[in-house]
């Protein structure tokens, strides 16, 4: 019996050693300890010793059940934290590993010199508006000073979708639809950025679809030098303190007087590509509200003027940013959008 005992004991121990993992170990356990197996087997065999043999034995059998459970013991420590390692080592982050960038787009220049110039004319106290693309002929002409048969509607080639309604021309419109909202009562004061479309064969400098940003100020003793004030802020503010405007005599249907509006070209003067050697860069039609639009609009010509500007978005960037063509802004070229990012 002594013999049959030790054979168990090293029998379990290899087994305990050989065993690769808790499963394993866990199975040598039920197999050696548990109630079925052979220590107990053995114990139940005490019953035939005799009575000298029998403390002895169970001595004997207590050493090795203890023997084998510590040995369990230790293992399983040794098996649970190889487990633990394994876990950690798997789990481990390289934190010495270059990040893969997140790739975050940009504005588009258009929509950045719209909202730079937005911003700069709400710190001027203005809100900013906007209007239908498809729009009625009465708005985007008739109320505009432009009557159905007027020639000066030829400045402006016009898609049409029906006889009344049509794509905007330009953003004048939103002009007549605020001063309707203000039902006559001033002061009107907007910003107004919008797509406009005119039916033009596209090439460097023409779209059949651009973008506009009109601006309108109506209030009693609205004056020409309040224009050209405003304008001259925007210009220096938009291009460079040491730049200048100045006023040629132009006509539009919806101004009296109309004025084409040219700031001093960045050569100062000298003359280049760009002001065509003139010094000068045309960038925006003015002038100062139509007292029939005001009348239209339903405001009294003899208590309010006013005035309004309207300029192109990409005629601003293309001077802002040295775009010489305006296709790039529509074409969608990551190349020519990533210049304008602000995160590289
Ligand atoms: N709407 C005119 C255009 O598109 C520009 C303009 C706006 C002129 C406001 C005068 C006043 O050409």
């Amino acid at each position: 019996m002594e013999q049959k005992l030790k054979e168990l004991q090293s029998q379990a121990l290899e087994k305990i050693a050989a065993a690769a993992n808790l499963k394993e170990l866990n199975d040598v356990r039920v197999a050696y300890l548990g109630k079925k197996g052979p220590v107990t087997e053995v114990l139940k065999g005490m019953g035939k010793l005799s009575a000298e043999e029998r403390p002895k034995m169970g001595a004997l059998v207590n050493v090795v059940r203890e023997t084998i459970s510590k040995s369990i013991e230790e293992k399983q420590e040794l098996l649970e934290a190889a487990a633990i390692e394994q876990q950690l080592a798997q789990e481990s982050i390289d934190v010495t590993l270059p990040g893969r960038p997140v790739k975050q787009g940009s504005h588009h220049p258009l929509t950045r010199v719209a909202e730079e110039i937005e911003d700069l004319f709400i710190g001027m106290g203005y809100t900013v508006a906007e209007g239908p693309e498809v729009e009625q002929d009465f708005y985007n002409f008739e109320a505009l000073n432009l009557p159905k048969d007027h020639p000066a509607r030829d400045m402006q080639d016009t898609f049409y979708i029906t006889p009344e309604l049509l794509m905007r021309t330009h953003t004048s419109p939103v002009q007549v639809r605020t001063m309707q909202k203000h039902e006559g009562r001033g002061p009107v004061k907007i910003i107004c950025p919008g797509k406009v479309y005119r039916r033009d064969s596209d090439d460097a400098t023409h779209s059949h679809q651009f973008a506009q940003i009109e601006g309108l100020v109506v209030g009693e003793n609205i004056r020409m030098s309040d224009l050209k004030g405003t304008l001259d802020v925007f210009a220096k503010k938009m291009f460079g303190e040491d730049r200048e405007i100045r006023l040629r005599p132009s006509f539009f249907p919806f101004t009296e007087p109309s004025v084409e509006v040219d700031v001093s070209c960045m050569c100062g003067g000298k003359g280049c590509s760009i002001c065509k050697g003139t010094g000068w860069i045309e960038v925006l039609g003015a002038g100062m509200v139509h007292p029939n639009v005001l009348e239209m609009a339903g405001f009294d010509s003899n208590k309010y003027t006013g005035f309004a500007f309207g300029m192109g978005q990409e005629r601003i960037a293309m001077l802002k940013y040295g775009i010489d063509d305006i296709r790039h802004f529509y074409t969608n070229d990551l190349r020519f959008l990533k210049q304008f990012s602000v995160h590289e």
